[in-house]
């Protein structure tokens, strides 16, 4: 009679174990899959400009987000709904972006949504641009692989985002507000400061150059 208690005792506390483990772990699963579904939902106010697979979109001057990191597009965001970015009076862009980022709550849609893009698959994108590649290399690796990378590909230590997979156009347009005081001369955005610094140091026929290696690369 005792060993018979003893294995009905093993028997309810293993299941009651296993029921402990398994229902938090039924609960996690829930929450991770309930985000995923809550991040894709707030991603379709954005489709109509960023594109259904994050691929931007030309004509309208909206930039890839798909592959980019998380922790730069989340920092983009903020900045946004701070002021920090989009505040100039010649930023029409960026205030049109300031308006939408508004409508996201920072702790929530924000984190889910750029964690959602930033897992998404790279785009192949069709690239205009033209320039010398050769001296386009090697102006890009003296002045801005050590940020961005040998191919471009960001570097999350120095909080450089990637800048392959990107429309030549709209990185040359974030050149030009670089080094207009356009974007990066808030106080507060440090790392928008240091690379509108960075911008200043290079323009024209080098500049167009540097852009078409960053267009080259995948
Ligand atoms: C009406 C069109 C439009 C919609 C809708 C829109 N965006 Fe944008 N977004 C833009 C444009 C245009 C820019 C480029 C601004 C600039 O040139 O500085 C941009 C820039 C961004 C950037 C900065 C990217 C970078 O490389 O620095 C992020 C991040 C972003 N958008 C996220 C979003 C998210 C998330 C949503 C949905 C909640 C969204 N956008 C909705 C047009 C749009
Ligand atoms: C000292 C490091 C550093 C160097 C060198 C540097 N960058 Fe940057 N770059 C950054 C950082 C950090 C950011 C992000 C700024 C922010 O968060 O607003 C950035 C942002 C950018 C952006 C905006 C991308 C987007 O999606 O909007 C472009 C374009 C860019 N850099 C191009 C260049 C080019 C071209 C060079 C070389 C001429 C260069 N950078 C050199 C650190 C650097």
């Amino acid at each position: 009679m005792n060993s018979f208690l003893f294995f009905f005792g093993i028997f309810f506390r293993t299941l009651f174990q296993k029921a402990n483990f398994a229902l938090p772990a039924f609960c996690l699963f829930f929450i991770l899959s309930a985000s995923a579904t809550e991040a894709a939902a707030t991603y379709q106010q954005c489709i109509a400009c960023h594109g259904e697979q994050g691929q931007g979109n030309r004509q309208l001057k909206a930039p890839v987000l798909a592959g980019q990191s998380a922790k730069y597009l989340t920092r983009q965001l903020v900045n946004f709904k701070v002021g920090l970015r989009g505040s100039h009076e010649k930023d029409t862009l960026g205030k049109q972006m300031q308006v939408l980022s508004k409508q996201l709550v920072t702790n929530k849609d924000v984190t889910s949504v750029t964690a959602y893009l930033s897992k998404l698959p790279a785009v192949k994108i069709s690239q205009i641009s033209s320039g010398d590649l050769k001296n386009g290399s090697r102006y890009y690796q003296g002045k801005c692989g050590a940020c961005h990378g040998g191919q471009a590909q960001g570097n999350p230590a120095f909080n450089a985002p990637k800048l392959s997979g990107q429309h030549s156009d709209y990185l040359k347009r974030q050149m030009l507000n670089f080094s207009t005081g356009i974007r990066g001369t808030h106080s507060d955005d440090k790392l928008g400061r240091q690379m509108a610094m960075m911008a200043k140091t290079t323009s024209g026929k080098e500049l167009d150059d540097i852009l078409h290696f960053i267009a080259m690369q995948d």
